[in-house]
């Protein structure tokens, strides 16, 4: 039965949102219709969601999140808090580590968020479809250091779209990802609990635009498209964690070992940001120039402006040209 049943999520995940009749499906595996019919009603009590039409057959319409595939699929993790609804990942996580002594790579994750949170105090709007996590970290680094977890999941986000569907996606400073014209796919917040010369723990949070409906961007008039929008699929967010995760273990690695210059020269080469006219506001002033590097000990962004090379370790950044 098993394997009938991931025959048959696989054969409605590869018509790609169209419908399959039931007497295709039950050739293909060779079982009788009435099989086929239970199968979809087992799947849609587990969660599947999906459209039944009399002369058409069956169309996949979303396919739920599985936190314990994603916990058996990767060694990475400790552990897995999934939310059906939550204020913030943020706070679920702090309440974590003010009660657990062990947090270390424990993973917090809702399927919809009611007081998402954003940089510089914004709103990150997280309703359904979309992935939001936080995830629990105690880096054997210095505090400055911490910085470059915005590259770790920003490489690890483009490394991911590459791999299952073969598009091209690009980390733009300081913590974004963003699409070939340059709408916002991903972003991420650090928060860091540290002495001088110890880091007592980081939460890394991570908003993604996986399944969300363009209109919805329209709607509250965001510069932003869904990974949705970019290949025209619902996509199955358990495959999109799994391969997030391999990529995060990896580029973690090198974090941990602080192969910093690797990955700036990795983040440089996906970069949407250097070789653009830019301006950014840090809290104090503006800045306008040219973005022509990154100082691979602390993330810090170069820009050359007409009075020289300036560093900016943190702001927010337009593209201008
Ligand atoms: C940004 O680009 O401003 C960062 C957005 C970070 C959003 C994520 S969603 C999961 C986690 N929980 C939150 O409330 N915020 C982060």
């Amino acid at each position: 039965m098993q394997n009938h049943i991931l025959a048959v999520v696989s054969i409605l995940k590869d018509s790609k949102g169209k419908f399959v009749s039931g007497e295709k499906i039950s050739k293909k595996l060779s079982i009788s219709r009435v099989g086929v019919y239970k199968i979809i009603k087992k799947l849609i009590v587990d969660g599947y969601k999906i459209e039944r039409h009399k002369k058409l057959g069956y169309k996949l319409v979303e396919i739920p999140f599985s936190p314990e595939d994603l916990l058996k699929k990767s060694s990475f993790l400790a552990k897995i808090i999934f939310l059906k609804s939550t204020s913030s990942t943020m706070d679920v996580a702090k309440e974590f580590i003010e009660e657990e002594k062990n947090y270390d790579k424990v993973l917090i994750i809702a399927q919809q968020q009611h007081s998402g949170k954003g940089r510089l105090e914004r709103k990150w709007f997280s309703p359904k479809g979309g992935i939001y996590f936080s995830l629990i970290l105690k880096p054997n680094v210095l505090p400055y250091e911490i910085f470059m977890l915005n590259y770790v999941f920003s490489l690890s986000v483009v490394e991911t779209a590459k791999e299952l569907y073969n598009i091209e996606v690009f980390t733009k400073w300081p913590n974004d990802v963003v699409s070939k014209d340059n709408k916002k796919l991903c972003g991420i917040l650090l928060e860091v609990d540290s002495e001088i010369d110890k880091v007592n723990y980081c939460i890394v949070g991570v908003g993604i635009n996986v399944n969300i409906d363009g209109k919805f961007f329209k709607k509250h008039s965001l510069f932003a498209t869904s990974f949705y929008e970019l290949t025209g699929q619902k996509l199955d967010l358990t495959e999109f964690m799994i391969t997030l995760f391999k990529y995060i273990e990896k580029n973690y690695k090198l974090f941990e070992q602080k192969k910093f210059k690797q990955l700036s020269e990795f983040w440089i080469s996906h970069s949407s940001t250097i070789g653009k006219e830019v301006e950014v506001q840090t809290l104090t002033q503006t800045i306008k120039g040219k973005a022509i590097d990154i100082n691979s000990q602390t993330g810090a962004l170069l820009i050359k402006t007409s009075f020289g090379v300036k560093e900016i370790l943190s702001g927010d950044c337009i593209h201008l040209r």
